[in-house]
């Protein structure tokens, strides 16, 4: 890991960016285009968002403004709960599109596996769910397709009918949160794992530690969060709305962590939270 241009290589080829721009509780409007233009003015190639983010068109509209090719831009999207099953994914994907106003999208991910509104059918909903996403896919529409905040229960289950593997699976992955049991499964189906939060959603900056160890190594709390993600080999995807701090979460290539301090970070146990458990999630 040498640079921001670095990748990771999907199961089926396909080259993402080693860190990407995560974009929850960023404003759809002025906040997001600004941002979302900043971090691609600033190097980011990779953007995530979600139709449960409510920021899709604008970052469409900042790709088209950032003036870097389509091409040259890796884009993540998400299916909403409420969409789950064949026929209401195919219509959400449509919409999705529209929203970005694209002509295709990099990478597509169920958001949620279970849903609160098909809490009774979950396995059924997701099956139809990978169907169309796989129809998508072989149409050409999508370049790759996974899953967010999938436990192995739920992957084996979507397992069942796929006849293609996701690429990917998106969890909350953090110092102290490392979710080892689906990291574990999800590598052993060839799965990248994204690291959402990957700074706690900002708790990592009280963690004593943390502060120790960005003294340690005359860096910021973050960039030492970041630079631990990628050592553990996840991809992880800040989120920041300053100008600075978005530039700061990419200057992770120059140093490396310790394989002790990298250890010590993932024993950080729930100093940052934990993540939350996909079959009681209330959305
Ligand atoms: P802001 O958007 O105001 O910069 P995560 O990526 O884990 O979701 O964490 C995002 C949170 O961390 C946001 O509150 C964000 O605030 C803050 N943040 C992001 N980058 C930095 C940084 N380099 N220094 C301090 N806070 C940061």
């Amino acid at each position: 890991m040498k640079s921001v241009t670095d990748t990771y290589t999907l199961s089926n080829g396909v080259k993402i960016p080693s860190i990407g721009f995560g974009t929850w509780q960023v404003e759809n409007g002025t906040q997001a285009v600004s941002a979302v233009r900043t971090a691609i003015e600033l190097g980011y190639r990779h953007i995530d968002t979600a139709e449960g983010y409510g920021n899709e068109e604008s970052v469409g509209e900042a790709v088209r403004q950032s003036g870097v090719k389509r091409e040259d831009v890796f884009i993540t999207s998400k299916l909403w709960n409420s969409e789950h099953g064949y026929k209401r994914t195919l219509a959400a994907f449509d919409k999705t599109m529209r929203k970005l106003d694209m002509e295709y999208l990099d990478l597509f991910l169920i958001h949620w596996p279970n849903p609160i509104a098909f809490r009774n059918n979950w396995q059924e909903a997701n099956a139809g769910t990978w169907k169309a996403f796989e129809e998508l896919y072989k149409a050409g529409r999508i370049r790759s397709i996974g899953l967010s905040n999938f436990h192995r229960h739920h992957i084996e289950a979507l397992l069942k009918t796929a006849t293609i593997t996701p690429m990917v699976n998106q969890i909350r992955l953090c110092p102290g949160d490392t979710q080892d049991e689906v990291v574990d499964y999800s590598r052993s189906q060839g799965m990248i794992l994204e690291a959402y939060s990957p700074l706690g959603v900002g708790r990592i900056f009280a963690i004593p530690e943390m502060r120790e160890l960005a003294a340690k190594y005359g860096r910021t709390i973050a960039q030492v969060a970041i630079r631990w993600s990628l050592q553990r080999g996840y991809l992880p995807l800040p989120k920041s709305t300053h100008p600075a701090r978005i530039k700061e979460n990419l200057q992770v290539f120059d140093f490396e962590l310790t394989d002790s301090d990298v250890r010590l970070i993932a024993d950080l146990k729930g100093a940052a939270g934990y993540s939350s458990d996909p079959d009681t999630i209330t959305h």
